[in-house]
């Protein structure tokens, strides 16, 4: 299966961000992509200005795939061409039914594998927080990606989530890259996080690629703002124009580099 997930148990390092733009970039290039949100904020639709379709039906929440009640394809919801995204009502309560219903785990497994057979890549958006929902995608993720903020706060959440994986056995083996976040060439606080991120990464995760640091982009805020992803296709005002064509070139040159 070719599950892919980005996780950190920090807040706001750019988890959403990253693979929705990862999902888009495969999507533009022919392959079918799922995103499962397991987020309950569901912020990957802002991601592609479709925050709209998060309210428009009440009954196309991945839970109710999960009670039965809806069919796999009755929670697609289509946001570009090849790519289709699925929304979590309430990610506590979800877990809290993995947790109490033992075989609620298998039903969501069998889902995940059901969609297998028909998208080339399913990605999962996590939250920060964890649970037992957490645990259980984690495992059958065939990729996870850890995105990690370039501070202080961001190195701790590295550390934080490694302990995660240890105390919760699951496999640190499935962590095959790790990609740093908010990069600045005229800072020197982000230079020296990324040193010490790529020496703690080769301390905890030697298996694991460190990805080449992304830049902090006043574009990406900007995209954010207007819906746009920076695989679309649209015509912006001058400056947004070209500072979206560069993110569009780094981000292509960065996402060859992972496999999947
Ligand atoms: N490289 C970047 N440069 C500038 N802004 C960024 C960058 N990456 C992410 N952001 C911004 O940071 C904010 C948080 O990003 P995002 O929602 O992707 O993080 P997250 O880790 O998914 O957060 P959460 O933990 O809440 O799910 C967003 O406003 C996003 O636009
Ligand atoms: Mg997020």
């Amino acid at each position: 299966m070719a599950v892919i997930s980005t996780f950190c148990k920090k807040g706001g390092v750019g988890k959403t961000t990253f693979i929705g733009y990862l999902g888009h970039y495969h999507a533009v290039h022919g392959k079918k992509v799922l995103i499962i949100s397991v987020d309950d904020q569901n912020s990957i639709f802002k991601i592609f200005g479709e925050e709209d379709k998060i309210f428009e039906s009440n009954d196309n929440y991945l839970e109710f795939l999960i009670a039965g009640h809806a069919e796999l394809g009755d929670v697609l919801i289509e946001v570009r061409e090849n790519l289709y995204l699925i929304k979590t009502l309430n990610t506590d309560k979800l877990s809290m039914k993995l947790t109490l219903e033992r075989n609620q785990e298998k039903v969501i497994k069998k889902i995940v594998q059901e969609y297998d057979n028909y998208f080339d890549y399913i990605f999962i958006d996590f939250p920060p927080s964890s649970s037992r929902l957490t645990e259980v995608l984690l495992d059958i993720s065939s990729t996870i990606l850890i995105v990690v903020g370039l501070d202080s706060l961001g190195l701790g959440g590295f550390f934080n989530t490694i302990q995660y994986f240890i105390d919760n056995d699951i496999d640190i083996d499935g962590i095959k890259y790790i990609v740093p976040n908010g990069y600045s060439k005229n800072r020197r606080a982000p230079k020296i996080s990324l040193e010490k991120l790529i020496e703690q990464g080769r301390e905890f995760t030697p298996g694991a690629i460190v990805l080449p640091a992304l830049q902090d982009k006043s574009i990406i805020k900007n995209l954010q703002a207007e819906g746009v992803s920076p695989f679309d296709t649209v015509k912006l005002e001058r400056y947004d124009q070209n500072a979206k064509t560069i993110l569009e070139k780094e981000l292509t040159s960065l996402f060859q580099k992972i496999e999947m």
